[in-house]
């Protein structure tokens, strides 16, 4: 045997037993149970001492407040937010010690979910100025959140887009979160993201609320959520019990139906949520006179949850029709945001016809739309002929009001264009609808 061969043996048996035993652990391994489990929900969505769905909400002027609401464990650390004009502390981390006065101590609630006990915090930043950009951070004063910014919106009228959403409601972290990324890149400088109820199916569950959260991640954060109430945000009949700790909307409604029932105005718009799972009499009563107050000319949307015109088989509402569309016709309320039929439907030109009887039910000329943004999908409804219907598609909707255009776009999960219309309104309240249906058949699952 030569010297080399001699060198190379040793290492060709160590080679050779290497091989062997990877062999050997690749076998038993595939041999062995699989030791795979589902992560707890209460140690997913656990509440830390680091603060997490931190969320902005409007509950007075959106031009000069904003309110901003988070969660943190139980200990006895105190809440603030610290706040400042997006250009003093920018790009100067040495400016990070802001002065007092703009450090603001949270009001603090406890919390008992499901999963556990946590505090809910909330800050209602006023004084501010319109049409300027802030930074924020929430905290203990050790574990601080990132800074987020965020911009008041005009004191005037003003172009502004936004983004609507129909029910996520189902399979929120797995199929809903990549529709509301997807919105966000169509429109990153959306004023805020209005969701037309049902955001979660067990509206008492944390860990769906964990879910709903942690879809919307740092967006929530920045562009602020509008929400009206849907069935499932009533689970067993009455409100759920996270929805007014963790938002702080309006308390302009009737009583008792505050933070469900409110109205605001956004750069000239009037935006009003009805709740439209209870107490429907008086709220078209309410209804009346927040749109009174209103010119003619001033474009008015609202939101609720169950639909005039139903987008699905099986459902109608014939009650909430007759009790709030005269309002919406004296008012001429321009456009209808809705939810709850797991379809799309999209009332315009000539429509709704009732089929049976060809009678044209769109008194007013207001736009119905109902949408869906989650994965839980209906079959289209037979009564109703309107413009554009859609089902099995997860979609999205951007809303752009420039003056007296209002441009409408809904899109798939994939950003392809679905249906889209824009309204031009005249002095008097009155629209006229250019339907810009792209050209592509109807999708119906
Ligand atoms: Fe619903």
């Amino acid at each position: 045997m030569n010297r080399s061969l001699s060198r190379r043996l040793p290492f060709t048996g160590y080679a050779i037993l290497l091989a062997v035993s990877w062999l050997l652990t690749i076998a038993c391994a595939s041999d062995a149970p699989i030791d795979t489990k589902p992560y707890p929900v209460e140690q997913q969505y656990m509440a830390t001492p680091m603060p997490d769905r931190i969320i902005l909400t409007m509950s007075g002027d959106p031009a000069r407040s904003v309110d901003v609401t988070w969660r943190t464990n139980v200990t006895g650390a105190p809440a603030f937010l610290e706040w400042v004009q997006s250009d003093t502390l920018v790009g100067d981390l040495r400016k990070l010690e802001l002065e007092p006065s703009h450090r603001l101590p949270a009001t603090t609630e406890m919390f008992h979910s499901d999963l556990g006990l946590c505090r809910i915090h909330t800050v209602h930043l006023a004084g501010l100025e319109p049409a300027t950009k802030y930074v924020y951070r929430v905290g203990d004063g050790v574990n601080w959140s990132e800074w987020f910014q965020f911009g008041t919106a005009h004191d005037r009228p003003a172009p502004f887009s936004f983004i609507y959403l129909g029910d996520g409601q189902n399979a929120i972290r797995s199929w809903w979160s990549h529709v509301v990324r997807q919105a966000h890149q169509e429109a990153p400088r959306a004023a805020f993201v209005l969701h037309a109820g049902d955001l979660v199916n067990g509206a008492n569950n944390d860990a769906e609320w964990g879910e709903w959260f942690e879809a919307g991640g740092w967006l929530n954060a920045m562009a602020p959520v509008v929400a009206t109430p849907g069935n499932h945000d009533h689970p067993d009949g009455s409100l759920c019990r996270h929805w007014r700790p963790q938002f702080a909307f309006p308390t302009n409604g009737p009583k008792g139906l505050e933070e469900t029932t409110y109205w605001f105005d956004y750069q000239g718009v009037r935006i009003v949520s009805v709740n439209s799972y209870e107490r429907l009499e008086e709220q078209a009563v309410w209804l009346d006179r927040i749109l009174s107050k209103c010119p003619a000319s001033q474009w008015k949307i609202v939101t609720l949850h169950y639909p005039l015109f139903s987008a699905a088989k099986g459902r109608d509402n014939p009650q909430l029709r007759k009790i709030l569309q005269p309002v919406f016709v004296r008012h001429h309320v321009d456009l209808v945001l809705q939810g709850h039929d797991h379809a799309y439907a999209r009332t315009g030109l000539g429509g709704p016809h009732n089929v049976a009887d060809g009678v044209n039910l769109n008194q007013g000329g207001t736009v119905y739309v109902v949408s869906v943004s989650g994965a839980k999908m209906y079959e289209a409804n037979e009564t109703w002929n309107v413009s554009r219907v859609g089902t099995g598609i997860q979609l999205y909707q951007v809303i752009h009001i420039d003056g007296n255009r209002l441009e409408y776009e809904s899109r798939r999960a994939t950003g392809e264009l679905y249906d889209a219309f824009t309204l031009t309104k005249n002095e008097d309240g009155h629209t006229q609808i250019m339907e810009r249906i792209p050209d592509r058949p109807e999708i119906r699952h």
